[in-house]
Parts: structure tokens; C-alpha cells; sequence
């Protein structure tokens, strides 16, 4: 049987706070190695065939940290920009900056906006970066402008407007750090995702940690709603068909 691939891989990259503090280290000091475990991941993800890739680097929640740590947060970001836009462009990368930008500086606005408009030909690795993003801020932005725009909500009509439309809803969900909770991450979008946790810590999680959450996502089976009968036959009859 050939491995199933997910198409869309969504991450919770957790635990740099405590991987810095268990080395006496400042909690910054975790998320640049999660930074850096983030650069092996796509890169990883790329070769493995992932075609989406979408990763929670700041949450609405997250304001609430210690100012210097959000500081910190911010700046990682703008340098990993600087950095890291050329290779990611060379590597096929399309990038996408998912949240509220409005409480980002005009500066970072930008080299945001430049980042997507420079990788927008790219169809290699979609790469998602959550940024001021929480589930429940999604799905009321997305309420808010249908309504504003006198449309029914219904559920096509909000999956449409949601700050994740451009990608299929994921089919792994990866959590590290060893909290098994969403954390107000794609509520919308994880209805049927599959759902793997690891004890792991994010600047700890290489290549093959991620090939072990891929193997356990090919032994799931995905019901959607339907029973293993019909899911078994289903497959039966496309294997019949693609033969
Ligand atoms: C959660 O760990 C992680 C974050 C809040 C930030 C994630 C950021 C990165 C991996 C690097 C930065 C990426 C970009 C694109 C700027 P935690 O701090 O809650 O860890 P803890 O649970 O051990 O305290």
C-alpha cells in the first residue's frame, strides 16, 4: 500500500518557552530555535509532497505575554523575513500571512505584503503563516463581512470568507509540547482533520519526528461522516476506476 501523503499539514509549534528554560536559557532564546526547526519543516515538507503547510507562529492570545517576549516575537518575524524570503522563493515556496495584520507596524505590513507578492507565482509548497490569528477572530471576520455585504451566512458561504479560503482544510493537524488542544487554531477549518500530539518540543521536532506524525497519518482511516463500510467501498471502486 503507497503511503498517503496529506495534502494540507497544519502545525501548533509548542514548547519553546520550556525548551529554553530548561537550559536556563531566556524564553526568546526557544523561539529562535523554533525558528529554526520551522526552516528544516518546510523545507521537509517540500521533499515529502505536502502541497500545504500552515503554522501558528502568534496567536490573538499572545499579546497577553510578557512585552519583551512579543517584542522579540515581532522582530523574529521581520528578520526571518529579511532572511529567509530569498530561499523560500527559490525553493518553489508561495508564502501567505494569515491574521489580523492591523496591529502590526506599517513596516512589517509591508514586507509582509512584498513577501506574498514576490512568492505568488510559486505552487511548490503553500506556506501559511498564522500571525495575530485565532479560530474564533476568523469566523467572526467572516460573519462581519458577509454580513456587511448582505450575504446569507450560511456554511459554503463562511468557509468562503474565512482568512484561510485559498487552501482546503487540513488533513493533519501536528501539536507538539504535549498539550493535546486546539488552542483556538483553525476551529473552522479542523472539523475533520486528523489530529496528532507529540511530547516532542517544537525546537527539538526534526525531519524525522514529522515523517513519524506522516506514518501515523497513513494508517487513519478518514470516515468524513460515512461509516468504514461505505469509506472501504468508495476506495474500492476509485482503485477500479484509476485501474
Ligand atoms: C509556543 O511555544 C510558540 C509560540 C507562541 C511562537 C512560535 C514561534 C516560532 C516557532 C518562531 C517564530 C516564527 C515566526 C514565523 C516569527 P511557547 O512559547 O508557548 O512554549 P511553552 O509552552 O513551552 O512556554
Amino acid at each position: 500500500m503507497t503511503a498517503t501523503i496529506p495534502h494540507h499539514v497544519a502545525i501548533i509549534m509548542d514548547g519553546n518557552g520550556r525548551w529554553a528554560s530548561s537550559r536556563y536559557l531566556p524564553r526568546l532564546a526557544g523561539h529562535k530555535r523554533g525558528l529554526d526547526a520551522l526552516h528544516t519543516c518546510v523545507r521537509h515538507c517540500g521533499d515529502r509532497g505536502v502541497k500545504v503547510l500552515t503554522v501558528f507562529a502568534f496567536s490573538s492570545e499572545n499579546w497577553s505575554r510578557p512585552p519583551d517576549e512579543i517584542s522579540g516575537l515581532l522582530d523574529l518575524l521581520a528578520n526571518a523575513l529579511e532572511r529567509e524570503i530569498t530561499p523560500l522563493h527559490a525553493q518553489g515556496v508561495r508564502l501567505h500571512f494569515v491574521g489580523d495584520r492591523s496591529r502590526l507596524s506599517p513596516k512589517v505590513q509591508a514586507h509582509l505584503a512584498d513577501a506574498e507578492a514576490l512568492t505568488a507565482g510559486n505552487d511548490r509548497l503553500v506556506f501559511n503563516i498564522c500571525f495575530n490569528y485565532g479560530g474564533r477572530w476568523d469566523i467572526a471576520q467572516a460573519a462581519a463581512r458577509l454580513a456587511k455585504d448582505g450575504r446569507a451566512i450560511t456554511p459554503d458561504s463562511l468557509a468562503g470568507a474565512l482568512a484561510l479560503a485559498h487552501v482546503p482544510d487540513p488533513d493533519l493537524l501536528i501539536r507538539t509540547g504535549g498539550e493535546h488542544r486546539i488552542s483556538n487554531f483553525l476551529l473552522w477549518q479542523a472539523a475533520y482533520t486528523e489530529l496528532y500530539f507529540t511530547e516532542k518540543l517544537w525546537p527539538e521536532f526534526g525531519p524525522a519526528d514529522l515523517d513519524a506524525a506522516l506514518a501515523d497519518f497513513a494508517r487513519r482511516e478518514r470516515r468524513f461522516g460515512k461509516t468504514s463500510e461505505q469509506v472501504r467501498l468508495a476506495l474500492a471502486a476509485s482503485q477500479r476506476q484509476a485501474a
